[in-house]
């Protein structure tokens, strides 16, 4: 994180200072008579508005509508959003307006349709992310920025006591996932990882079939990612003005220096191995989510990776992330994972000994063989994995009971490493050995592999 960042003393000192100051200040404002403002931790787990306040950071194609979400949860105030974009078209869909004045708009009306005023104007909005983190006030933040700023942020937010919701995949790096999960241990705060098909009843009847040997032994699982769906400039491309109310140099980050193009940024980051991990990261870090969790292989991870195909754009294009990707890991046990580009409708295939489990697009639907799996329900002594249906409203539940998340750090760091060791292979066009105990690659090509392993933020940023 930024050498400029600086992170308070004791545990204890903190609060004391919070609670102190939080308390002040609403009563200066004359909010603590109304509900807004007062941070749930400021009175504990009574408190009269018992709000946890939010700070959202990352307002484009996902954390707009993930805010939304968090809007809807009475007991969650959203005290400020972050973007380094102003505000502007030009995210996945051309004419959506997003960014952090658009947030704060939405915030501000959403609260005051609820006030007999029509009046709410307690949403502040930033450019720097540092600025939300560092306030007292806020008890929990949303990452929803591109992948390269995810460790850094939410490291950052950890030190200053914020739990955290982190879009999914964890992080851009092996490297970087292991620095969040040991900062959330040693700090012991809340992160639920944006692997939100842990939360669907479809998705978690799916794993529950396959833990439970309903598909008979497990052989192979297959996951898809989806194709690139943007199309970006070819080798020659030049670079195009940074626009007004963008701010280039703090959306690149810890990203290496490179001259802007708009396709570089907003939404088509994921293109590009700088700031993500291609379509594999992208999807997979649901699709392959589903095939740890069906397997049983949350706290572990496949002994050998093979890329058996992986197509990319000519030299110098400005995506460069693999367009085609097919890559195979084998667990211990011998259970292949296929993970392919193609038709993405299609999430995870189960294939088992005695039937076939497949959950089709962000888990809307399963299609069983034989078909009565389809209505098969967990009995008393059967594996169930968990219970709710709203990833949100978990991590709200989890922030107030401190109990352990649906999709934990653990989760969100095995899931992103299969697609990260995926790429490494990929990138290498080759067949490499994993150790998911040590978490290194091991044997020949070892030391190259490992080297993808690695954060290479760019300074003043760092782990
Ligand atoms: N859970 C899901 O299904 C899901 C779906 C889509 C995206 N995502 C994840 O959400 C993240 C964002 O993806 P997206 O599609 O919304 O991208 P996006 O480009 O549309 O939005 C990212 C926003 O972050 C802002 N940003 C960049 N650097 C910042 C900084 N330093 N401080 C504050 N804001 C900054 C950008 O200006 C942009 O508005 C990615 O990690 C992606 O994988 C998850």
């Amino acid at each position: 994180m930024s050498s400029k960042t600086k992170t308070s003393g004791k545990v204890s000192d903190r609060l004391d200072h919070h609670s102190r100051r939080s308390f002040l200040r609403a009563a200066a404002t004359g909010a603590i008579t109304a509900p807004y403002f007062v941070p749930a931790r400021a009175f504990g787990a009574n408190a009269p508005s018992n709000r946890i306040t939010l700070g959202c950071i990352g307002l484009g194609n996902q954390g707009t509508p993930l805010m939304k979400r968090f809007l809807e949860q009475a007991d969650a105030q959203v005290l400020a959003v972050c973007d380094v974009n102003r505000g502007s078209n030009g995210y996945k869909d051309d004419h959506q307006l997003l960014g952090r004045e658009p947030a704060k708009q939405i915030v501000e009306n959403f609260y005051a349709e609820r006030r007999p005023s029509n009046v709410y104007k307690g949403c502040d909005a930033y450019n720097d992310f540092r600025k939300v983190i560092e306030r007292d006030d806020i008890d929990a933040v949303i990452v929803a920025a591109p992948d390269h700023w995810h460790a850094i942020m939410t490291l950052m937010a950890i030190e200053n006591h914020k739990d955290v919701y982190c879009e999914k995949p964890l992080a851009r790096t092996v490297s970087e996932q292991q620095a969040i999960v040991r900062a959330v241990r040693q700090h012991k705060r809340i992160l639920q990882t944006g692997s939100h098909e842990r939360s669907n009843p479809l998705v978690r009847r799916a794993c529950e079939l396959v833990r439970n040997g309903k598909i008979g032994e497990v052989k192979r699982v297959v996951t898809h990612v989806g194709r690139h769906n943007k199309v970006g400039p070819g080798p020659g491309w030049t670079p195009t003005p940074v626009p007004d109310g963008f701010d280039y140099p703090m959306w690149l980050g810890p990203a290496p220096e490179a001259p802007y193009h708009k396709d570089r940024c907003l939404y088509r980051f994921r293109f590009n191995y700088d700031y993500a991990g291609g379509q594999v990261a992208n999807f997979g870090a649901h699709s392959n989510d589903m095939a740890q969790w069906g397997l049983g292989m949350d706290d572990s991870g496949p002994v050998e990776v093979e890329c058996l195909f992986a197509d990319f754009l000519p030299e110098g294009s400005l995506f460069n992330a693999a367009t085609y990707t097919c890559f195979r890991c084998v667990y211990a046990n011998g259970i292949e994972l296929i993970c392919q580009t193609a038709e993405p409708s299609v999430r995870c295939i189960f294939e088992g000994s005695e039937g076939l489990v497949r959950v089709d697009q962000l888990g809307a639907n399963f299609f069983t063989i034989p078909e009565s799996l389809a209505t098969w329900e967990p009995g008393a002594n059967d594996i169930r994995l968990g219970s709710g249906d709203n990833h949100y409203r978990n991590f709200l539940d989890c922030v107030k009971s401190r109990n352990e998340p649906i999709a934990p750090v653990e989760v969100g760091h095995r899931s992103g490493t299969i697609c990260h060791i995926g790429n490494i292979a990929c990138r290498m066009n080759a067949r490499l050995n994993w150790d998911p105990a040590s978490e290194r690659f091991i044997g020949s090509k070892a030391e190259e592999a490992n080297s993808y392993l690695e954060s290479d933020l760019t300074r003043p940023w760092h782990l």
